[in-house]
């Protein structure tokens, strides 16, 4: 009934005589929709366009300075053994206030063998004699911060040293102590032996489970045997690490680099095996089985991690300072960001993100959109994204991507949105040692790399920093360092940087950072620009200020046109750029012919 009503009185508004003219409309509005629907569409392929998230200024002071790691055997010297020591750092304080560092992130300096360099730690509440004392910390910390730097110290509670006392009681059996590390009997065979539970391999090579005769069972290490991984899951074991925690904040550290988060605890189960997963032509034999759930990023994690984050927010609340929690996160598959983003519902601030510490020369523009697109497009809402280019576990990215693109790369680094993190030594474009001209130290390359040193070796990429061309680069005043100074410090330190008439890569980074400082970089929007096979190129911007950077990763002199959307203009003013260029600061430039001679980069002003 309702129906022929309806149609009865639309056939009788259509004998009005005005039918055709709705109709007209109706046509219309339907062009209009379908060319919004098309335009919206479309623009889903143009870039995203990445918005910060908001600020607040008191507790968001690591949000807008870039985080310098230290590793501190190779920074700087003072008492010539020929390694670095705290009284080094607090010698070089100043070239930090020069790059305009806001954040220091020094590596283990704790009371320790050495097996891995300091992260076997054998007393967390000490320093070892080789890095001085706790005297020589509480002075550096006072000077950083007389100079508004701030320090985060390495907290290392996957695994002790085999030293610890806490492992010494606990192989003994010692009833506070038994449960401190993950014991386990194995399986007996029939011949009266033991094997291990499971077949979890210990990610510097050989099976996680070693047998220890006097507790007569294996205990788990995900890394050294030296390295005994400590049982989480025990409130005794919480307890010790709290306090830890608590003996560094009262010590006046502004926070924590979380080492190994990812492995800090297992599946209880034990009888559980990793299965086997096909990784191409991955060569560690670790990535050739699957961790994840079970031996990496178990999802317990998370209430041991927030544990950690209520104890810093304690602090906070007393003195108002709000204390950084970085964590050593990644997932087994890297593009797997879900993984690395759940540490940031359960407190960390930043998550390492390591998707540029791993490019080399077949991943240049294109491939680098990719990534950073990818990783900015997972960021959970209003979460602080953060790059890095390398560390001291990875080959140094002078080496891996041409250390004439190193420049071009702090420049992504300082621009890209988010808190940097800059491995000392890249502000000068420091590149590896070659690991044939030396006896290795590094204990992964020692089991892993007698095959592939290259891959598996971090020597390379910790050789001592190079200041200058004097003396083993006046890093050390000894006959020998720890490990040899690259050949190359003649031509490469900071100090010749410093001082050139023309532009470096020490003063371009500089710059940089003082750039950095302005709100379209720390809290902008973020667009991709113009990318071709070898040029990258970005626009960060706030309301009234534009920014154009743009970067030739080829090996030829690139000229483009970056003139349309987002940049919106046909000219602008250089506001840094990297060493090779033919840019001087506050020169005109035509963004319609942007020419870059290979490897370089710059960063124009574009409203
Ligand atoms: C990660 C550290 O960065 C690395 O240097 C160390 O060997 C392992 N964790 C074990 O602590
Ligand atoms: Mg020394």
């Amino acid at each position: 009934m309702a129906q022929d009503k309806g149609a009865g009185s639309l056939a009788k508004f259509c004998s009005s005589g005005r039918c055709s003219l709705v109709l007209l409309l109706g046509v219309l509005v339907l062009a209009a929709v379908i060319v919004v629907v098309t335009l919206t569409g479309s623009s889903l392929r143009v870039p995203v366009v990445y918005v910060s998230p908001s600020r607040n200024v008191s507790r968001d002071w690591w949000k807008k300075s870039i985080v310098y790691q230290i590793y501190p055997r190779s920074f700087q010297d003072s008492d010539g053994d020929g390694v670095g020591d705290i009284k080094g750092i607090i010698q070089r304080l100043d070239h930090l206030v020069y790059l305009h560092v806001g954040i220091i992130w020094i590596s283990p300096f704790y009371v320790s063998p050495m097996k891995d360099f300091g992260y076997d730690v054998s007393n967390y509440t000490d320093v070892d004699p080789l890095f001085g004392n706790l005297t020589d910390f509480e002075e550096l910390v006072t000077r950083a911060h007389t100079k508004g730097i701030k320090v985060i110290v390495d907290f290392v509670p996957n695994h002790t040293s085999d030293r610890h006392s806490w492992f010494q009681l606990s192989r003994q059996g010692v009833d506070t102590h038994k449960d401190y590390y993950i014991w386990d009997k194995g399986v007996r065979l029939e011949n009266g032996t033991f094997v291990p539970p499971n077949n979890w391999i210990a990610s510097f090579g050989g099976p996680a489970w070693s047998w220890d005769d006097t507790r007569q069972a294996f205990y788990y290490h995900a890394y050294l045997p030296e390295q005994p991984d400590l049982n989480i899951r025990s409130p005794a074991v919480q307890k010790e690490l709290k306090d830890v925690l608590r003996f560094w904040l009262n010590k006046e550290v502004d926070g924590f680099r979380i080492d190994a988060v990812v492995k800090l605890l297992e599946a209880r189960n034990t009888s559980i095996s990793n299965e086997p997963l096909y990784t191409g032509d991955t060569v560690n034999p670790y990535f050739r089985l699957k961790h994840t759930g079970i031996t990496m990023n178990n999802e317990d994690i998370g209430d041991v991690l927030k544990d950690w984050r209520n104890l810093l927010d304690e602090y906070e609340n007393k003195d108002g300072k709000y204390r950084l929690m970085i964590a050593e996160a990644y997932s087994q598959n890297a593009s797997d960001y879900a993984v690395v983003n759940m540490y940031y519902d359960w407190g960390a601030d930043i998550p390492f993100n390591s998707n540029l510490a791993t490019i080399t020369r077949a991943c240049v523009s294109r491939c680098i959109r990719d990534r950073v697109e990818k990783y900015l497009n997972s960021m959970p809402r209003g979460r602080q994204p953060n790059f890095v280019l390398g560390s001291h576990d990875v080959s140094r990215v002078a080496t891996r991507m041409g250390s004439r693109h190193a420049s071009a790369l702090n420049m992504l680094l300082l621009t890209l949105p988010g808190t940097p993190t800059t491995y000392y030594g890249e502000e000068i474009g420091m590149s590896d040692i070659d690991s044939n001209l030396f006896e290795m130290q590094d204990p992964r390359g020692r089991r892993l790399g007698r095959v592939n040193i290259v891959l598996f070796s971090r020597d390379p990429e910790r050789s001592p920093m190079q200041w200058s061309s004097a003396w083993k680069g006046d890093f050390s005043q000894s006959m020998n360092t720890w490990l040899p100074v690259n050949r190359d410090f003649l031509t490469h330190n900071v100090k010749m940087q410093k001082e050139s008439s023309t532009m470096t890569t020490i003063q371009s980074y500089r710059r940089l950072a003082e750039v950095r400082q302005r709100r379209a970089f720390y809290n902008g929007t973020f667009q991709f620009s113009v990318t071709t096979d070898t040029i990258l190129s970005y626009v960060r911007a706030v309301r009234g200020e534009k920014y154009l950077i743009a970067i030739n990763f080829g090996f030829d002199e690139s000229l483009a046109d970056f003139s349309g959307k987002p940049v919106d203009s046909n000219s602008g003013k250089v506001v840094a750029f990297t060493e090779d260029t033919q840019y001087e600061y506050d020169m005109d430039v035509d963004i319609r012919r942007l020419s870059l001679p290979w490897g370089q980069g710059v960063v124009v002003r574009v409203q």
